[in-house]
């Protein structure tokens, strides 16, 4: 086939007319440097190049799959839906967090390699994936549900403003681009990070739930908001578009304001 295809159309009169060509997509080598690491035979991690041969509206989760099919089975990394929607291929591409499901090769200069590693922060478990417990266990610290009492004979009614106030915040995923991002997180692991506030601003703003001085409370800990540094990693590493350094923000003058409407 050649690269400029023509595609023909019949006429009334059955003749071949030449309606429109199509530009045929070019595949072409890419070389990923991925960052291995086996617990069972490496002291420590290393860095391993794989040629692929990518079209530009691939995407490196693809790149990945072909590495992991056809050149080197045991390469470990996480993924569920390859759609942005799970939430569990984060890692870092070219120095920045990102879902790999989500980065298109077109995206990156292929002249160069295109290196990948697990996101930091978080105890390396094999290649990119990370041990992810101590980042859900500051989830659930901050009471990530609805806690509201009494019996409402209908829905718990909300004005389009009351909703609003958190919408942005429902949107998270729990990738995790943002708490590994954080240089304050990098440090020792112990601050709440980005997405635990995230997930508690979506509930501390919710008129209907009445726990949002608990929260408040378990976030004014020498671990919680007040360890951010505003360095806006944590938005910018936001698959999302969340506007986490606002939501934090906004987390953190409730706590001195006192007001949460
Ligand atoms: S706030 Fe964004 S980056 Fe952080 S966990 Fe949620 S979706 Fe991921
Ligand atoms: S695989 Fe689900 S978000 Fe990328």
């Amino acid at each position: 086939m050649t690269d400029t295809q023509t595609l023909e159309a019949t006429t009334s009169d059955d003749q071949a007319t030449e309606v429109e060509a199509i530009e045929e997509p070019k595949s072409f080598t890419v070389t990923l440097n991925v960052r291995r690491y086996d617990p069972e035979a490496d002291d420590e991690p290393k860095w391993v190049d794989y040629d692929v041969e990518m079209y530009p509206t691939e995407r490196i989760l693809d790149a990945l799959h072909r590495i992991k099919w056809e050149q080197d089975s045991t390469l470990a990394f996480r993924r569920s839906c390859a759609h942005g929607v799970c939430g569990s291929d984060a890692m870092r591409i070219n120095g920045r967090n990102r879902l790999a499901c989500k980065a298109l090769i077109k995206d990156f200069d292929i002249s160069k390699p295109i290196y990948v590693e697990a996101i930091k922060g978080l105890p390396l478990e094999k290649d990119l994936i990370v041990n992810m417990e101590p980042f859900f266990d500051s989830f659930r610290e901050i009471q990530p549900f609805l806690q509201a009492t009494g019996k409402p004979e209908k829905e718990r009614h909300q004005t389009i403003a009351q909703r609003e106030r958190f919408d942005d915040t429902t949107k998270c995923i729990l990738c995790a681009a943002c708490t590994t991002s954080c240089p304050v997180f990098w440090t020792d692991g112990q601050y709440f990070g980005p997405a635990a506030i995230v997930n508690a601003h979506r509930f501390i703003f919710d008129s209907r739930d009445e726990a949002s001085q608990v929260r408040l409370d378990i976030l004014n800990d020498k671990e919680g908001v007040w360890r951010c540094r505003t360095t806006f990693n944590c938005t910018d590493a936001c698959p999302r578009g969340i506007e986490v350094t606002k939501a934090i923000a906004e987390v953190k003058a409730a706590m001195t304001s006192g007001r949460v409407s």
